[in-house]
């Protein structure tokens, strides 16, 4: 763990703020670190200030979480938000009891007296969010109320000798008016040691020349953003005779993206990349594979197979003195449910059973792990990579693979029972069901159903396509997705061909993929696109062919998504260079959101 002098801790109690409040304290300037509520005050002594997050629990619920009480002996500031603020109240000895009524929203929050440290150039009323059922009815000794709200007398009050904080509002959501000031005003109050890139670079440095010791270190590069920095990084400390990279070419990577990985790495001078060209094997394994997960573990497997294979042949063993880098992030090291109260979202890859036990055994080294995306892309920049190259959109780890669809028969055929459609429809030329399955996600799990197709003389889709989109999915209950084709103005028949992952049909889907990148970037929306995901369809107008679907999408997390609206003239043209790749004779426009349809058809 990196060292907590210095730093502002946040005790998570649970509520799914912890990570929004750290990167907010962070880009105000103070080191922070997510801990449990438990740790010791021992522990805690030399950090700099103290939040105690909001949480799901009542304060009385016999297993609520608590923190140490030794913890307001320490002399550090401490801010308590929602949960915190009630667990401030029953352990300094006021009163917390159940609210007349649970508040969940806006508020205004009147601002009884600005003198208050954290109270500094906010105005007299400020809008704030709330989310609570319990309150404070009565305050511990020492403290005085500055602030009240309608439904919550005591909303936010302090004990300003011993500089601690409570608030029933949460400052670091965006619908809290003047919250970043908020949380200034305390970082200000803490005694922190500033945190910059730069000194962060310098800190890390130490640690991993301390980490590795006399060891060298064999780093897995994905071509993504996270595994590209720390390899960077660890070059930069260790120097190129200490590291080796290894970048495995699946055969499912995007056009020139091998190149244009080394290639930024050849700019900085780094050439200890070795890339092998597994991508034969890869389709040897993948054929005759229809089923989406199957794929995913056959692509993660072989993956596998071949780093071990070649780590062996280079002579890259833990016995020859060698450790294993990783780009693991902060958010991959909490997910995993570092602290316990936070949810397990999901086990990530770089902390599954096999790799949690060596780093237990001190043979892993991810430099990156105290740090958040955007800070990633900040390092990555300062290390000297380009910037265009560290602010990619986010791909997925099995690369094409999980974008060519595969399907061995037609998922949907006239006798089943049709879906019907939404959209007026005179002789069929409007709608069409389409002959594939693809996941979505409705009501409370995945579900895998297919996807209905509009047409029109305009060839873009206008805002009742988008509406419609909505309500059909919605309303249909064998349908997951609705999307728009781009190069037919009616429907036709389609002739499905069954497959599977080829590298043929790799190829397809690259040159696409490509030009769908190109023409965004063209048109200047690479920043306004969070991800866009382009994909093959096993069918098309003509025997054997080919169908690709455009899915760019808005989202800030990937839990949901929104369907972007792209310009028309940007969407023909992309559709008619698409098009102009032979074998592929049919576009379409994905419409729809997530829920109910995910960012990836598979
Ligand atoms: P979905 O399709 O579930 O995707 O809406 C959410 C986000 O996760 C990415 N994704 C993956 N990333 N391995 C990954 O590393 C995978 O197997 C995988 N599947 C989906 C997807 O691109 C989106 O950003």
């Amino acid at each position: 763990m990196s060292t907590i002098k210095g730093s502002i801790v946040i005790l998570d109690f649970g509520g799914q703020y912890a990570h929004l409040i750290s990167s907010r304290v962070r880009r105000l300037g103070a080191f922070t670190q997510i801990l449990e509520p438990e740790t010791s005050a021992e522990l805690l002594k030399d950090a700099a200030g103290i939040i105690l997050s909001g949480g799901p629990q009542s304060v009385y619920d016999e297993n609520s979480p608590k923190a140490n009480p030794k913890i307001f002996d320490l002399g550090i500031p401490v801010l308590g938000i929602c949960y915190g603020l009630q667990y401030i109240t029953k352990v300094l000895g006021g009163e917390v009891s159940q609210g007349k009524v649970k508040e969940y929203g806006s508020a205004k929050l009147s601002i009884e007296n600005t003198d208050v440290q954290i109270t500094k150039d906010l105005p007299n009323e400020i809008t704030v969010w709330m989310s609570h059922g319990d309150e404070a009815t009565r305050l511990p000794e020492g403290f005085e109320r500055f602030g009240t709200s309608d439904s919550c007398a005591n909303a936010a009050f302090a004990d300003v000798s011993r500089n601690f904080y409570a608030i029933q509002f949460h400052p670091e959501v965006t619908h809290t008016e003047h919250g970043n000031q908020i949380l200034n005003n305390f970082v200000e109050c803490c005694n922190t040691s500033g945190w910059s890139m730069n000194s962060y670079k310098e800190n890390v440095s130490t640690e991993i020349l301390k980490e590795v010791g006399d060891r060298n270190v064999f780093m897995l590069v994905s071509g993504g953003v996270d595994s590209s920095v720390a390899f960077t990084l660890l070059n930069n400390v260790l120097g190129a005779d200490r590291v080796q990279g290894l970048l495995v070419d699946t055969g499912l990577m995007r056009k020139d993206e091998v190149a244009e990985v080394k290639d930024a790495f050849d700019k900085l001078g780094i050439t200890n990349l070795r890339v092998e060209d597994a991508s034969e094997e890869f389709f040897a394994k993948l054929e005759g594979v229809y089923e989406p997960e199957e794929k995913r573990k056959i692509i993660g497997q072989t993956f596998l197979d071949v780093q071990k294979r070649v780590s062996e042949q280079m002579g890259l063993s833990i016995e020859d003195g060698w450790i294993l880098g990783q780009g693991t992030i902060y958010p991959d090291t909490i997910e995993t449910g570092a602290t316990k109260h936070a949810d397990k979202i999901k086990t990530h890859h770089n902390r599954v059973d096999a790799v949690q036990k060596m780093i237990d055994e001190g043979l892993v080294i991810e430099p990156l792990k105290d740090l958040y995306k955007d800070e990633v892309r900040e390092l990555g920049e300062e290390l000297g990579l380009p910037h265009d190259f560290v602010w990619r959109h986010p791909f997925p780890g099995p690369g094409l693979g999980v974008r060519i669809l595969c399907a061995e028969k037609v998922a949907f055929s006239p006798s089943d029972n049709a879906p019907v459609s939404l959209v007026p429809d005179e002789n069929n030329k409007r709608v069409k069901t389409l002959p594939i399955n693809s996941v979505g996600v409705q009501g409370d799990g995945r579900t895998y159903r297919l996807a209905q197709a509009m047409f029109s003389d305009e060839r873009t889709p206008n805002e009742f396509a988008y509406r419609t989109a909505v309500s059909a999915v919605n309303s249909l209950v064998n349908i997951n997705r609705m999307v728009f084709c781009t190069s037919h103005s009616e429907a036709t028949k389609l002739k499905f061909t069954s497959g599977y992952i080829t590298p043929e049909r790799a190829e397809l889907l690259r040159e696409a993929d490509a030009i769908a990148d190109e023409e965004m970037k063209n048109a200047g929306l690479y920043e306004e696109i969070w991800q866009f995901p382009v994909v093959l369809l096993p069918f098309g107008e003509n025997e054997g062919g080919q169908s690709i679907v455009l899915r760019p999408i808005d989202s800030k997390d990937a839990m949901s998504a929104s369907a972007v609206v792209l310009p028309p003239d940007v969407l023909k043209k992309m559709t008619n260079r698409i098009l102009d790749i032979e074998g592929i004779d049919m576009v379409f426009i994905d419409l729809t959101n997530k829920p109910p349809g995910t960012i990836e058809w598979e």
